[in-house]
């Protein structure tokens, strides 16, 4: 495999040290890809560790397949998709666990080879599905949708400012067959002013769309809850500010007491906390990991531990969510202090 196209895992050593890996422990890693993550797991958790490892994408689940072989029964991988999480579990009797661990988005391999579509920069059909047996893909979208609708994808899932003269375009040039395609018609009505390429944001919107990523992110996140054993850990690693929003207000949701209205003289929710942030404020990783793989740019890593009622009673303040508001420093602001070391972010 050519070197630019296996995937380098990021944040490597941050997550599994926020998984507090110890032997004999269960971890669960829904994003398998080509098994780096998971990798470091199971050198961790031995003797007696236990691995699960997901992947909607059926050439992903071969590569970790091959990678963890060493492990033998230690490492279970399943092609499926993370929204399927409690089934999955249940399944194959692999609960309560002491950590998961979600690292979204797409690989090196799927960015650079797949031909799945993914990337603007290799030709390609428009697909951009996980997994090869689902039946919507990027061409149904860019093809069959309302020029509103089209547009209504691009801003909400691309934060595209050019959304409705992208959509208008499409919607005159069709049918789009090619990821080029798509990028020349992009490049006609968006300007290269910005640092990245035109097509990103379009692109990113289509793939959140074809696999329903925030809905199935959102859903699983939520599964979690009843499959962390006492003290197990919730790790994710997101790489765009709508992925990062959806894991922050999950957690900040669940290691709130009250979730009423501050009007509310007396709490008529009784919501318990389940879970307890562990880090408030977002790691995110050093100069050095970012020069050396540059794919890693944006990642975010947030950490929550999982807690019994009896804590929750303990910790669970009717006016908890107050405490969690932080002041907002953009991730690449000039004024950042940057080291070699990991960077914890006052993210919030
Ligand atoms: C960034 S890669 C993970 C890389 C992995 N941590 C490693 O070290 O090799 C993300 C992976 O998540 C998978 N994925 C994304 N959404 C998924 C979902 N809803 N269910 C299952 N897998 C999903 C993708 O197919 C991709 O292989």
């Amino acid at each position: 495999m050519p070197t630019d196209t296996i995937h380098i895992p990021v944040l490597l050593k941050e997550a599994v040290d926020a998984l507090s890996v110890r032997p004999g422990g269960r971890y669960i890693d829904c994003t398998v890809g080509a098994g780096g993550h998971a990798e470091t797991i199971l050198q961790h958790s031995a003797p007696g560790g236990q691995l699960l490892g997901i992947d909607a994408d059926p050439i992903a689940t071969a590569l970790a397949q091959n990678r963890l072989a060493y492990y033998g029964k230690s490492a279970l991988i399943i092609n499926d998709n993370f929204v399927n999480l409690s089934n999955i579990c249940s399944s194959h009797d692999f609960e309560p666990v002491n950590g998961i661990l979600f690292d979204l988005g797409i690989s090196s391999m799927q960015l650079s080879e797949s031909g799945h579509g993914f990337s603007f920069q290799h030709g390609a059909p428009l697909d951009m599905r996980f997994d090869p047996n689902q039946k919507l893909s990027a061409a149904d979208i860019v093809n069959t949708c309302t020029e509103t609708e089209l547009a209504r994808i691009l801003f909400e899932f691309g934060e595209e400012t050019y959304s409705r003269q992208i959509a208008n375009l499409i919607v005159r040039s069709r049918p789009l067959f090619t990821t080029d395609q798509l990028a020349t018609l992009i490049e006609k009505v968006k300007p290269r002013r910005e640092r990245i390429h035109p097509a990103t944001k379009t692109f990113q919107a289509l793939r959140i769309a074809v696999n329903e990523e925030l809905n199935h992110l959102e859903l699983a996140l939520q599964q979690t809850m009843t499959l962390l054993g006492h003290d197990g850990m919730l790790v994710v690693i997101s790489y765009h500010s709508l992925e990062d929003r959806i894991v922050k207000n999950f957690m900040r949701r669940e290691s709130t007491g009250c979730l009423c209205h501050p009007s509310l003289p007396q709490c008529a929710c009784h919501h318990q906390p389940r879970l307890k942030l562990v880090n408030k404020q977002i790691i995110a990783p050093s100069l050095a990991e970012e020069i050396a793989n540059p794919r890693s740019r944006s990642a975010k890593l947030r950490v929550a531990r999982r807690i019994s009622n009896s804590d929750a009673l303990t910790n669970s303040s009717r006016r908890s969510h107050a405490s969690t508001s932080k002041k907002i420093i953009p991730a690449h602001s000039a004024n950042r202090k940057r080291n070699l070391f990991s960077t914890t972010l006052n993210l919030n």
